[in-house]
């Protein structure tokens, strides 16, 4: 084995990502990273950029469309960076945790409205970047700081601002490798509230949303002025509509499934016949929230 930024090694250990996306949908790129430590992490965005090899992050793969068939360029899998250090006043947490398992201590812990955050996949830096969150609860509410590297290489910490994150976006997407990130623990904090509202979270979110099947989450973002795509594509008579193994969910409009080995090109597809009945019945222009990779 050499370095973490080996290429022979990254080309050995690349394997299609339908084993790591919650479509379960993408294909092989030529090189998959995999570091264990800032510092590789850092070794990796050198050596990607020196050799001029497009660079792209992969988290819990929980919002992402990927192409099938060989993806080009380079993958780092943030999976490995799993540290976890409880201070009295943070925790921090690799960017490769699993958010699932912080919510489910949040309470524990003394993270204020974490617990309003069930049932929303993938790592933790994914979830950072991407801002996720739901109508109990946003990651940016607990958030304090935010350890990553740049696009040359160099490790920062930022403490996170307001305007660092947006909806479903935020300063760090597209912009640097999110290695950690600690949360805020208030000890005052009222622990049976917090479970209960893990609970009702829960609850609500296995009533409303297809949590068992494979998807990328919500495909497309709200539209301006408080919408909700899904009740659109819902009243523009779309659940259930099919292209091959990709079907619009019947339980949430704006959530994808696949259920009959769904390829790229299927749920392409079914996007373009969701946008077009969209657009020409309300004229509303729905915009991808997923990430698409091809
Ligand atoms: N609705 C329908 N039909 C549907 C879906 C929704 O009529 O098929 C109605 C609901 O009954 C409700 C309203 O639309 O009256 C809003 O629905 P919901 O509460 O599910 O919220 P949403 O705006 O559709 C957003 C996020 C979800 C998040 C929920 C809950 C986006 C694109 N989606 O959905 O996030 O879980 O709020 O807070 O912002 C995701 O990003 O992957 C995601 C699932």
């Amino acid at each position: 084995m050499g370095s973490a930024a080996d290429f022979a090694d990254a080309r050995a250990r690349a394997a299609a990502l339908a084993g790591r996306t919650s479509f379960r949908i993408g294909g092989v790129p030529e090189l998959l990273f995999e570091p264990a430590t800032v510092a590789e992490v850092a070794e990796v965005v050198v050596a990607c950029k020196a050799a001029r090899v497009p660079l792209r992050v992969l988290g819990g793969g929980c919002n992402l469309l990927v192409a099938d068939g060989p993806l080009p360029g380079a993958v780092l899998a943030t999976t490995r960076l799993r540290h976890e250090r409880v201070l009295d006043d943070r925790v921090e947490v690799g960017a490769g945790g699993s958010f699932p398992g912080l919510v489910s201590r949040a309470a524990e812990l003394s993270i204020p409205t974490l617990s309003g955050c069930p049932g929303i996949p993938g790592q933790v830096g994914g979830v950072v970047a991407m801002n996720a969150g739901g109508r109990f609860g946003y990651v940016a509410d607990a958030l304090l700081e935010v350890f990553a590297v740049d696009l040359d290489g160099r490790p920062f910490a930022r403490v996170v601002e307001p305007g660092d994150l947006g909806y479903r976006t935020s300063v760090f997407l597209g912009a640097a490798v999110v290695v950690a990130a600690s949360f805020r623990r208030d000890r005052s904090l009222d622990r049976d509230a917090e479970r209960r509202r893990f609970l009702e979270a829960s609850a609500w979110k296995r009533s409303t949303q297809p949590m068992s099947a494979a998807s990328a989450g919500c495909v497309f973002k709200n539209p301006p002025g408080g919408r909700s795509a899904g009740a659109i594509i819902d009243a523009a008579g779309l659940k259930g509509e099919r292209v091959g193994g990709a079907m619009v969910s019947p339980v949430h409009a704006n959530y994808i499934v696949n259920d009959a080995d769904a390829t790229f090109a299927d749920v392409e597809a079914l996007i373009g016949r969701v946008r077009e009945r969209v657009a020409s019945l309300t004229g509303v222009h729905l915009e991808l929230e997923v990430q698409v990779w091809r």
